[in-house]
């Protein structure tokens, strides 16, 4: 069973956490859209479920972006220098934006002198108390790299795609499965 990375492949810790970490993401991402256009009691308990969710990952997705940064990135057969060079810095920039969200939600939540509330598990008191300027601070990056990562998500997921349709090469069965042991 091949758990870690090689040079030319993904292993089974990167294939999980890709596919997890994607779901909760694309999830997060619809519910922080969607509670922007309901009511205001309805928004409420949107936000308080986003919030709850977001949390509870926190951890999982920040260990996610290291283990990518620490284990590099595999290189395709037949892929050249600029075009390794344009994929990784596509998937590098996608986890800065997600690790933004994870610096700026919580601190959207602590300025605004409220407590992190994980479901009815437990809550975080701010240790902030209100502060306006990083309030409004953290609420623009927030929406700005909600934006950035709906652009980078949409390119990715196309680009994947044209590979599996148009390229005969294996870059979306690595994300499948590890390579056959010869
Ligand atoms: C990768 C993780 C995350 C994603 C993809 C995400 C996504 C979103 C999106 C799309 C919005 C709407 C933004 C807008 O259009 O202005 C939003 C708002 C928000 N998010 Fe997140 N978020 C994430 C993490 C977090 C975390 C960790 C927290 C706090 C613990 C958080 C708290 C909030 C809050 C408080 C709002 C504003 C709610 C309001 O309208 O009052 N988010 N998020
Ligand atoms: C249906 C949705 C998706 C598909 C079909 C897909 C497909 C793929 C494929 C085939 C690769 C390997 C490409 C290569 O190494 O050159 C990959 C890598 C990657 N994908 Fe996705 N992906 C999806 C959603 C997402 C989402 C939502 C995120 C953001 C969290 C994401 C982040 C990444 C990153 C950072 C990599 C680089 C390797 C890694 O760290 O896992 N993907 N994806």
């Amino acid at each position: 069973m091949q758990w870690r990375d090689t040079k030319k492949s993904y292993g089974w810790l990167s294939i999980f956490l890709h596919w997890l970490v994607a779901s909760i993401v694309i999830a997060l991402w619809c519910i922080g859209d969607w509670m922007q256009s309901v009511t205001s009691n309805d928004n409420q308990s949107l936000v308080g479920l986003h919030i709850s969710i977001a949390s509870s990952v926190w951890l999982l997705v920040w260990a996610r972006i290291v283990w990518r940064f620490k284990s590099s990135h595999p290189v395709l057969d037949g892929q050249n220098r600029f075009t390794h060079f344009v994929g990784k810095s596509l998937h590098y920039g996608l986890l800065c934006a997600i690790a933004l969200m994870l610096i700026s939600g919580p601190s959207m939540v602590w300025s605004a002198g409220l407590p992190i509330k994980v479901f009815s598990w437990f809550s975080l008191p701010s240790p902030l108390g209100v502060v306006p300027w990083l309030n409004q601070l953290a609420s623009q990056v927030h929406g700005f790299c909600a934006n950035v990562i709906v652009v980078l998500v949409l390119v990715h997921i196309s680009g994947a795609f044209k590979h599996l349709m148009f390229n005969d090469d294996d870059t979306f069965v690595r994300m499948l499965v590890t390579p056959k042991e010869k």
